[in-house]
């Protein structure tokens, strides 16, 4: 059993394999937090944590309660995961034990991604209800636990039983009070082809807010947030990570307290949340997947990794190999016409790639980035014989056929827009700010978000089409809609994002054979939301192979590998200028979903013989690369040198890449990880190591490398 309750200590035991998570209710039935952690045995928690904790909560003040899911008002002066403003105007809640509920498996979440249970035994779920006597306002703390896979998903659940309105001002997925303030916390920041640097701080006295105000997740701050033991690291220490799963706007903050307390909460972002909940209505909130780890930051982003990719990626390629792309966006922009985009497919096959994607520019009068957005009729100046005759050319030729879109925006310089002005956020009376010369549609609007769902479905009607790739490129501003009464435009961000959901999921479940990749501007969406329905993601628009070796190493922090794409584009590359050799463009490439994004019939016929061994080789590995599980050796942000591996079953993966040469530079072991000790590996030049020398010792990295080459070593268990 992964959840236990005693009834005499009245304390809630949620054990995964190796993690415990301890909730007990106090004299006044509030559910207090106890611990988190290693995994405890049940006499334990209920003979050791009971007294002490439970002691020591309820003989304190309220402020340095640690309090399970702590409300506004009631002398708890930290950040509430729940804000509500009550029909008298005040906003004080206090929550009490109403009664609980444990079952096997896991509900869906109403309208929201969340991770689901392929087999009811794969989780245990615990839904705590608390109940505001005064207000009727009930909030149901859902827990579910995936006990193998060593993960706690938490949501809350706002029922009004009450008869008048209320008002959610925060809602958050999760908070946590940990004992203690000697922590640091982990979190990705960045910006446009620049995304997700690891940024690590100490917790302070104060609060620390990682957020996004935008609209959408961001390339700013990812919705994620990880508190970490002083002596954590790559591979040891504790850490405590908070996916959140949801694209729009959040906040994750970490507050140190004066009692030596740290909070951490995530959720939706409260600056801007105001949700009317009238009596009888409910409201869910996004989803948190928290994982602790006692071995630092790389065993925290393998539970991660399996759990995105076996229990939220959903469909036939969540768990299959991804087909090889070329995309032909840095090859011809907006520049192209059916014989070039043949051209360019045509060497695709020749190297031996499977999918070619017609990016933006094939669909009203789209030149540039300047207009047609929402009228998605294939442009017959570009493509005179129509995109169902363009795909069968490709088809003819032995590849799969995939699309570009922006589904959720709409240029002014439109027909969408001439016909619907009101379609788009906007607050009248005010200018429409541009950003990309685009707006974004109103997805808060049922008819606008029908309207998506038979323009996209038609087009993939008509022709055969692989593959989507489902771009997004500005944030919003003048966030209001024309549908929404004064009362209701502080709910347009969240009705948007549910909006984007339903229009997702049907999009996406009725055409099953699609793939869908999720994009925006680049990373500017890359969260675990959107991969519910689209498995994998375009990781940044920062092509530059050395740039990538730090976007791709701190993506997989998160994110598995098999939602990672990452392609080979020329050089000098088009974000930095910088010139790196073909093989190394492909090895990093290789390192996640692997195509290419350049001209391919204006390659040498050096790097068309180099990328061409890449493709085969990427299809005898990428089943490692995209399903194994991965580890991360050497930081891209620490050194010359970055490394990385993948394992699965007898298949063991190395890479290595020079980043700048050193003169005089010690000779290099590459310890590898998770290996067995006592097994051998037989490397491609037949040298054959133990698993306990590649581990202790380390690979013997080539020393002669020069600047920006790589390596990929391939061993075998023998
Ligand atoms: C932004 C994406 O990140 C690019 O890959 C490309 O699809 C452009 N949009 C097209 O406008």
């Amino acid at each position: 059993m992964a959840i236990n309750f005693d009834a005499q200590s009245r304390i809630f035991h949620l054990a995964t394999a190796h993690t415990s998570y301890v909730i007990g209710l106090n004299e006044e039935s509030q559910a207090l937090h106890l611990y988190w952690g290693a995994h405890l045995s049940d006499p334990d928690v209920w003979a050791i944590l009971a007294p002490r904790q439970m002691h020591a909560s309820f003989e304190v003040e309220s402020c340095i309660k640690a309090f399970e899911y702590p409300c506004h008002g009631t002398g708890d002066y930290r950040t509430p995961a729940a804000r509500v403003l009550n029909a008298d105007g005040n906003s004080v809640t206090c929550l009490t034990y109403a009664g609980h509920e444990i079952y096997s498996g896991k509900k869906p979440l109403d309208g929201l991604p969340a991770v689901y249970c392929r087999e009811d035994s794969d989780a245990e779920t615990l839904e705590l209800r608390l109940k505001d006597e005064l207000t009727g306002l009930e909030v149901v703390l859902n827990y579910s636990v995936f006990e193998e896979m060593d993960v706690i998903c938490r949501s809350a659940r706002y029922e009004n039983h009450g008869d008048k309105s209320l008002r959610l001002l925060a809602g958050a997925a999760a908070s946590v009070d940990f004992f203690g303030k000697d922590y640091d916390f982990l979190h990705l920041q960045g910006a446009w082809a620049r995304e997700r640097v690891p940024e690590r701080l100490p917790v302070t006295h104060g609060l620390y807010s990682i957020e996004s105000r935008r609209g959408a997740s961001g390339h700013q701050h990812n919705p994620f947030v990880a508190l970490m033991s002083k002596n954590a690291d790559e591979f040891n220490g504790d850490v405590y990570g908070f996916s959140l799963i949801y694209s729009g706007s959040f906040a994750a903050t970490v507050e140190g307290t004066a009692y030596a307390c740290t909070r951490v909460t995530i959720g939706l972002n409260p600056y801007s949340f105001n949700w009317e909940l009238k009596p009888g209505e409910s409201f869910q909130t996004p989803e948190a997947a928290m994982v602790y780890s006692d071995k630092g930051l790389n065993l925290m982003s393998q539970r991660y990794h399996t759990l995105y990719r076996t229990h939220l990626c959903r469909g036939k390629y969540a768990l299959a190999e991804r087909p090889i792309l070329i995309n032909n966006w840095e090859a011809t922009y907006f520049g192209f016409n059916e014989e070039k985009i043949v051209e360019i497919a045509r060497a695709g096959k020749e190297m031996g790639l499977e999918l070619f994607v017609l990016d933006d520019g094939w669909f009203g009068k789209r030149d540039t980035d300047n207009c047609s957005l929402g009228d998605w009729v294939v442009d017959k100046k570009k493509l005179p014989n129509g995109l169902d005759h363009l795909a069968k050319r490709i088809n003819e030729l032995g590849m799969k056929f995939g699309l570009w879109f922006e589904p959720e925006m709409v240029s002014p310089d439109s027909d969408l827009y001439r016909a619907h002005p009101d379609w788009c956020i906007h607050v009248p009376g005010r200018a429409r700010t541009q950003a990309r010369q685009q707006l974004i549609l109103d997805l808060s609007r049922a008819d606008v978000c029908d309207y998506i769902i038979e323009a996209v479905s038609s087009v993939l009607r008509s022709a055969p089409i692989s593959y989507v790739k489902w771009d997004m490129n500005r944030n919003m501003t003048e966030i209001g809609s024309a549908l929404l009464d004064s009362e209701h435009q502080g709910e347009v961000e969240h009705r948007y994002m549910l909006g984007l959901y339903r229009v997702l999921e049907t999009i996406t479940q009725s055409f099953p054979d699609v793939l869908f990749e999720s994009c925006s501007g680049g990373g500017g969406r890359f969260d675990a939301g959107l991969l519910y329905y689209m498995p994998q993601t375009w990781t940044s628009d920062d092509t530059d192979a050395i740039e990538r070796l730090k976007i791709q190493y701190s993506t997989s922090m998160v994110y598995p590998i098999s939602a990672i794409g990452s392609h080979v584009s020329a050089v000098p590359n088009h974000q930095t200028g910088r010139t790196t050799p073909m093989q190394t463009r492909c090895d990093v490439a290789m390192s996640g979903n692997f195509g290419f994004e350049l001209d391919l019939s204006k390659l040498s016929e050096d790097d068309m013989a180099t990328a061409k061994k890449a493709v085969e080789l990427c299809k005898r590995i990428r089943g490692t690369v995209q399903q194994g599980e991965f580890t991360r050796l050497l930081s891209p942000y620490e050194g010359s040198m970055t490394a990385w591996q993948f394992v699965r079953g007898d298949a063991v993966i190395l890479c290595y890449f020079k980043v700048l040469n050193v003169p005089a530079e010690p000779l290099r072991r590459i310890k590898m990880k998770g290996l067995d000790p006592d097994a051998h590996y037989r490397a491609e030049d037949g040298t054959v190591y133990s698993g306990g020398a590649l581990m202790n010792m380390g690979y013997p990295a080539d020393w002669r490398m020069r600047d920006f080459e790589s390596r990929v070593i391939l061993l075998e268990k023998v």
